[in-house]
């Protein structure tokens, strides 16, 4: 997706200069021939599985639409996520609506549209879901979110499985929640949901989902509960050193001794996989100011444009959009009055004068769609490439 050519940065062949002239920065850049192959990949390496993307990674409009044509699904967690993905172009059947803190409104709209299912994250929702599946006379399907309670290898942040997070639903309440849901006249069970981290890199981590998944099922099936789903989440992660990743085939091979013997419609919920790396951000340089031994490259968009760096530690690969001698160690800092705003130390780049232009690399999830308007700047300005067609 990026070459240099004759020293210029390139996106699917387009220079990365041409691109930003009309729109101005800080603006994200995303490929939807990459997200394509992706969505290839992830397709080849699990056939048979709904693909339901995860909208929060990045919900912005000609993505989203890109990835319903390609025939993908949609995971969604509030209102406004399950409207855009039927103005989409999302069949409700390809919709599962997540979420830990569904409102009112948002169930009525999802049972009314009928949504593939509503996963529930605590007890809690059960009689609140079918009251209103009541109200609207129409049944609701029902996937389990499990807390497995399972500790995975990632950034404190993205734990979601662990034993005391706020996410899913508790072992020990798991069959309670499936006999209330079968109870219910409005409500079907029809499956169960893990989700238990993101940015997981092991693939020891990434079978335990699997086996933990095909284990719950046992159980419920043991005791008398139809189960004939089995959403695994997302979480698959992607290196932000630009070393090689992990591929859905060896997930999936990982995964099939578990998931073949169970006979269950398999769904996935990937993100960051699937439009992490086709997006970059290009950012302009304001100055160069030199203090305290240090030389500090301060571009025009930080923690306001990509929150990553401020909010995880997050690392994402620099690039100088014009190449040069990478001589000069600096620290890339953003415009905002935080000290947390830094994009990060002791990169090598060549020297960068005023006007020159950055990108930052693997900003396609959780980039956009966790900017702000912090200090009162606008949001970044976005282009899409779309060169291959999507047969
Ligand atoms: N399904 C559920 C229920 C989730 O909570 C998430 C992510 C996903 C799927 C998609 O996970 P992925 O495949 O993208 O790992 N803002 C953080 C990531 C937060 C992820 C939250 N849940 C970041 O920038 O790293």
């Amino acid at each position: 997706m990026l070459t240099y050519r004759a020293g210029i940065l390139h996106v699917e062949g387009v220079p990365v200069p041409e691109i930003v002239a009309p729109i101005g920065t800080p603006a994200y850049i995303y490929s939807l021939d990459e997200i394509t192959r992706r969505v290839r990949a992830y397709r080849n390496a699990l056939p048979h599985a709904l693909i339901a993307y995860a909208y929060k990674a990045n919900a912005q409009s000609p993505v989203i639409r890109h990835l319903a044509q390609l025939g993908c699904g949609a995971d969604v967690v509030s209102g406004e996520e399950l409207r855009a993905a039927l103005a989409a172009g999302v069949p409700p059947e390809r919709i599962v609506f997540n979420g830990n803190a569904k409102l009112d409104e948002e169930i009525h709209l999802a049972v009314r549209v009928r949504v593939r299912s509503l996963n529930v994250d605590a007890r809690e929702e059960i009689p609140r879901i079918a009251r209103i599946a009541a109200q609207v006379r129409s049944r609701a399907r029902i996937t389990l979110r499990v807390n497995p309670g399972l500790d995975v290898h990632t950034h404190p942040h993205l734990r979601v499985g662990a034993p005391g997070s706020h996410f899913g639903i508790p072992p020990e309440d798991v069959l309670p929640a499936a006999r209330e849901v079968v109870a219910s006249p409005w409500l079907d069970l029809h499956g169960i949901h893990l989700h238990v981290g993101s940015q997981l890199l092991q693939l020891e981590e990434l079978e335990t989902v699997a086996r933990e998944a095909a284990r719950w099922v046992r159980t419920l099936r043991d005791a008398g509960f139809p189960v004939t789903e089995v959403d695994l989440g997302g979480g698959l992660g992607i290196p932000y050193d630009g070393a090689p990743g992990l591929d859905p085939m060896q997930v999936a091979e990982r995964w099939r001794p578990y998931l073949d013997p169970l006979d269950v419609q398999v769904v996935v919920e990937p993100g960051r996989w699937l439009v992490g790396p086709a997006g970059i951000l290009v950012l302009r340089v304001v100055q160069v100011k030199r203090a305290w031994g240090r030389t500090f490259v301060v571009v025009d968009g930080g923690m306001n444009v990509l929150l990553r760096p401020a909010l995880y530690g997050a690392r994402h690969r620099i690039w100088p959009v014009v190449q040069g001698d990478p001589e000069i160690r600096v620290d890339v800092v953003g415009p905002n009055c935080e000290s947390a705003d830094v994009l990060g130390r002791d990169y090598t780049l060549p020297p960068l004068s005023p006007g020159d232009l950055v990108a930052v690399l693997d900003v396609g999830a959780y980039g956009r769609s966790m900017a702000n308007r912090y200090n009162l700047r606008p949001l970044p300005r976005e282009a899409v490439l779309h060169l291959m067609s999507n047969d």
